[in-house]
């Protein structure tokens, strides 16, 4: 009984967005707001030998200046610092001493009674330094990096599979290739900000942009010591976080910390410059060997990623995993180096590991099919793998085949020319490629409250965020099919740290997670409806169980014989309540028996200007496989976004380190280059039917991250496709492409 679900259906909050009605973290106020603004470090590593802030406190309207010698009191415990997703490591805390870990780090805070004030003031704060050595040249540390030991945590790389170096040696055709991925920085469309209200009593509110409100109350109450009940954080709408707002970040403890030094409430709103320090897509090499036979399928894979971390924590995802898991193959062997840099540490940005790694991996399976003379399709259906590779077990669902061929169609692959540089349109060479995308279906234990009225309108909540994803619409639309009520009658209340737990809103589990919550909840208010309804004189439902009814058009319907209903506000009447409340807690119990991952098949095409080397990313067409498509609008904007990053990582976005000063050249988007409009041509996307009644019962998988992966390969594999030249290092810029297409 689905009315919404799997429908295009507009978002719930679309019209709050449009009219500036949903406020960012930034965009609230109180009387007496105070504004904060950062005084970042200049040197990368060091100590601070002196401070002198009297010039900035001798402007009119400035409140204070706080740094590590007269901030309030701060948890010393690295463990008061460790966020649900922090990895292992001491967390960096700011304004905590005159420790220098990075440059942009942030070593002062200017309050003032207006930002621009503060912005001024923060300009005339001098710091001293005592200078030390330091590194943050990837290729001048690559040497000392250490390897991670198999299973030492999550993300460690999977245990090997037969002999995988010694395959290689002996296989009939081989490939071995070195593949680079820069820094990149996730760019949002909202600063990172916090309004802190300090409320009478000495509670905070707080307004942050965060993926995670409950992860940053925590946090919060843990460094300043403050009890649960004192902290409130709420992030009802956000602009964009793509990961980088999955940890708690500087600015929510600055401007907390500057509320209870004042005792006031402050507003701290970073800068787009002041955002490229922390978080961003670590730098990696990845260095992949694919040994095949003469028959044209896979025997050994052997993927080495050297990844970047910072200098205090060990952050790593598993980004060698993904190429043994894909393709059938005998022999599988990962290595995976963590090289520490005197940078910030990185953080997950959308597809962390995917991206980088499977844009290795499928760039290496189209030079391999190149040297076996095969079409890319054809050698990646010859190694398509039933059965997950790094365990044997099967897939809850795994629809790639039709992926492939349903993109295949409908991009046209049955037409394109084999040899590289053998299609034209006019001045322009034409290139065709084409990679597969991978990603895992993850859920997480989640609670869900539903208050339901006698009169037909319920609201749903979970402190969850929406981080622009379209969850608001998608929580409404499975609330509105398990209650039977009409879109409009429900009401979803989400970020915002008091409401039912959820972890961090990331890796693509939410919508799975959440709209699985709202129907065991349901359930129950369902089953607190029959209770009620099978009280009443001659009630139609005596002898239903729970499973056997559902919620329809405001009644309680037997679900084999419609005639016998209650309606909603009869039973309740009845029952003598006006309202009904349920919470529960879902967890996904996985027996362990079947793997689960989202698939997409990507095809691009590209049109390189013979003379210039101008690549325009013409057509894209990308067919994922993602279990139950909640909402076709929202999922079709999620892919489109994925694609587009995937033409970003693949042409344009890098983040420039001077290693001469330690320092990020292109901290903003002028500089930083991520597709415009004009860089963005036809995009299609497909979704292939995937049933899935193992995964979770209502067979979602998830899709805020699948749309990216695969991209970067499919446009390199199509740039190679058309000028014969195969660029290694992302991203694929025209200087690196000239010399072969002149
Ligand atoms: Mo996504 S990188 O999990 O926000």
């Amino acid at each position: 009984m689905t009315t919404y679900i799997g429908t295009a259906t507009s978002r719930v909050d679309g019209r709050a967005k449009v009219t500036g009605a949903a406020k960012y973290a930034s965009e609230f106020n109180t009387a007496g707001l105070a504004h904060a603004s950062v005084v970042t470090s200049t040197i990368a590593k060091g100590r601070i030998a002196r401070i002198d802030a009297s010039e900035a406190l001798s402007v009119a309207g400035v409140f204070d200046v706080l740094t590590h010698q007269n901030r309030p009191p701060m948890a010393t415990e690295d463990s008061a610092y460790k966020d649900e997703v922090a990895p292992e490591g001491s967390p960096y805390r700011p304004l905590f001493d005159d420790k220098i870990l990075f440059s942009g780090q942030p070593v002062a805070l200017v309050v003032a009674a207006e930002s621009e004030i503060a912005r001024f003031a923060a300009s005339l704060v001098r710091v001293e330094y005592d200078k030390e050595p330091y590194v943050t040249d990837l290729y001048h540390q690559r040497d000392k990096a250490v390897a991670l030991k198999p299973a030492e945590n999550p993300f460690a790389p999977p245990k090997p599979r037969g002999t995988a170096e010694q395959v290689f040696a002996a296989a009939a055709v081989r490939h071995r290739g070195e593949y680079y991925v820069p820094i990149e920085h996730h760019n949002p469309m909202e600063l990172f900000a916090s309004t802190v209200i300090f409320e009478a009593d000495g509670k905070l509110t707080i307004y942050d942009k965060t993926q995670g409100v409950q992860n940053v109350q925590r946090y919060v109450c843990n460094v300043l010591d403050m009890d649960s009940d004192d902290v409130r954080v709420m992030s009802p709408f956000m602009g964009g976080g793509f990961g980088s707002g999955l940890r708690p970040q500087y600015n929510v403890l600055l401007a907390a910390l500057a509320a209870r030094a004042l005792k006031r409430s402050v507003q701290l709103v970073l800068t787009r410059q002041q955002m490229y320090v922390l978080g961003y897509r670590p730098a990696m090499i990845h260095q992949i060997e694919l040994g095949a036979n003469a028959r044209g399928t896979l025997d050994a894979i052997t993927h080495e990623a050297i990844t970047v971390t910072s200098q205090y924590e060990d952050f790593h995802r598993q980004e060698t995993g993904w190429s043994g898991l894909l393709y059938k193959s005998a022999h599988a062997k990962y290595t995976h180096k963590l090289a520490r840099l005197d940078l910030a540490t990185p953080s997950d940005m959308r597809a962390p590991s995917a991206a980088p790694g499977v844009y290795a991996l499928e760039s290496a399976m189209d030079e391999l099919a190149a040297a076996l003379k095969l079409d890319p399709l054809e050698f990646r259906l010859r190694c398509y793998s039933e059965r997950d590779q790094h365990s044997d077990r099967q897939y809850s669902s795994k629809s790639l085949r039709e992926c492939y061929r349903q993109g295949a169609e409908a991009f046209g692959w049955d037409k394109r020319t084999p040899e590289p540089r053998s299609m034209r349109d006019g001045t322009e060479l034409v290139g065709w490629g084409m990679a597969t995308g991978i990603w895992e279906a993850l859920q997480v234990p989640i609670a869900v409250r539903i208050v339901l009225t006698a009169n037909g309108h319920a609201e749903v909540s979970c402190a969850t965020s929406d981080i622009g994803t379209g969850t608001y619409t998608i929580m409404a639309q499975v609330a509105a099919d398990m209650l039977g009520l009409p879109l409009e009658n429900v009401t979803i209340k989400l970020g915002d740290s008091t409401l039912p737990q959820s972890p961090v809103e990331g890796g693509s589990w939410i919508a799975a997670s959440v709209s699985n919550g709202i129907v065991t909840t349901a359930g129950a208010i369902c089953t607190e409806l029959l209770r009620l309804a099978k009280q009443m004189p001659n009630s139609p439902l005596a002898a239903a169980t729970p499973d056997e009814v559902a919620l329809a058009d405001g009644k309680l319907v037997n679900k084999r014989d419609a005639s016998r209903a209650v309606s909603i506000a009869d039973a309740m009447r009845h029952g003598g309540l006006d309202r009904t409340e349920q919470e529960k807690t879902t967890t996904f119990d996985d027996d362990g028996s079947h793997a689960h991952n989202t698939h997409s098949a990507v095809f691009a095409e590209v049109k390189v200007d013979e003379q210039l080397g101008v690549i325009r990313v013409t057509r894209v067409v990308s067919a994922v496989a993602a279990g139950r498509i909640l909402n076709t609008k929202t999922a079709r904007s999620q892919i489109l976004g994925g694609v587009v990053w995937g033409i970003g990582m693949a042409l344009h976005e890098e983040t420039l380190v001077d290693h001469q000063f330690g320092r990020i050249m292109n901290a903003n988007i002028a500089e930083y280059h991520v597709p415009v409009n004009a860089d963005v041509h036809e995009i299609d996307v497909i979704f292939v039917d995937e049933p899935d009644d193992i995964v979770n019962p209502l067979g979602i998988k998830g899709l805020g991250e699948i749309g990216i992966v695969g991209v970067a390969a499919a446009i390199a594999n199509a740039i190679y496709h058309a000028t014969g030249k195969r660029v290694r290092d992302l991203p694929i810029t025209l200087d690196k492409l000239m010399p072969a297409t002149s």
